[in-house]
């Protein structure tokens, strides 16, 4: 563990912290010194990240956590300040997508896809703001996509949840003053297994096949949060794009 400045020392939750970018998120920020909070509903892959994590010299805790549960958030909050007394950073980085043509009405589909990418980030603010006003300062940190930058068929209502995050995220800056910071990564096609969650056949397939081709590794996203992280107080990142080179 190689302690870096800017990111020691802080307390930050993660979300979607059970597999792909959130997993190597909280990897990469406890492996330069932040005391890391891990969220997700598989408790199974979070303590054996946790585990991971202390082998290695780093300070880990499992919250267990559903996003569409408001108090579940307050409970990963609550779950940093009791064991380090202080919350510096929420990544809200848990999300859903399912892709296909809006005629598949896949209304389920939808209906999870607000519930976790939209109303999870929404109660994740709502959990740390008044403790990030109490202390008189914090950081969210919020993972969206490329997808709602690059609008293209059958990514409709995956897109929108996507740009509802961008659009409260950056009100959320404006409203917020000067010692709360607020950052939006959107990553290009990553390789984890986002793509299980699409139930069009063909779609996913689709998917499948340009993951195959052309997907970056969860770190190059984990590098960019511990880049915006560890700016100064002052300084505010608020908008990263990675994507593989090669991706239209
Ligand atoms: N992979 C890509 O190409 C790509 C591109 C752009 C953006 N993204 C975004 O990156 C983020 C992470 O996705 P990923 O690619 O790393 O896929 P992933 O490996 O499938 O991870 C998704 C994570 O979200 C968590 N999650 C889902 N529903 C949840 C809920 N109700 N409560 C709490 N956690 C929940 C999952 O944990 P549990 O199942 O254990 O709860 C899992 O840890 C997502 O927001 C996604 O939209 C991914």
């Amino acid at each position: 563990m190689t302690g870096a400045p800017g990111v020691e020392g802080k307390v930050v939750a993660v979300t979607g912290a059970s597999s792909g970018i959130g997993e190597a998120i909280a990897l990469l920020l406890a492996e330069r010194g932040a005391k890391v909070v891990l969220g997700a509903r598989r408790a199974d892959k979070l303590a054996d990240l946790a585990g991971r994590i202390e082998q290695a010299g780093g300070e880990a805790v499992v919250a267990e956590t559903d996003v569409t549960k408001r108090e579940d958030l307050v409970g990963l909050v609550a779950a940093g300040r009791e064991r380090w007394g202080r919350f510096d950073v929420l990544v809200s980085n848990a999300g859903a997508g399912s892709v296909g043509p809006i005629t598949d009405l896949d209304v389920d589909g939808w209906e999870l896809m607000v519930d976790v990418n939209v109303k999870g980030l929404l109660y994740g603010v709502a959990a740390a703001l008044p403790v990030f006003q109490e202390q008189g300062s914090g950081h969210f940190v919020t993972v969206l996509s490329v997808a709602g930058l690059q609008i293209s068929p059958g990514t409709a209502v995956y897109a929108a949840t996507k740009n509802a995050g961008r659009t409260f995220s950056e009100a959320l800056r404006q409203e917020v003053g000067d010692s709360i910071r607020v950052t939006a990564v959107s990553p290009g096609m990553v390789a984890t297994d986002f793509t299980q969650g699409t139930k069009n056949d063909e779609a996913r397939a689709q998917m499948e096949e340009s993951k195959d081709e052309i997907a970056i590794d969860p770190s190059a996203i984990a590098r960019a949060v511990a880049f915006a992280i560890e700016q100064p107080a002052d300084v505010d990142v608020n908008e990263i794009v990675v994507r593989p080179t090669a991706e239209d």
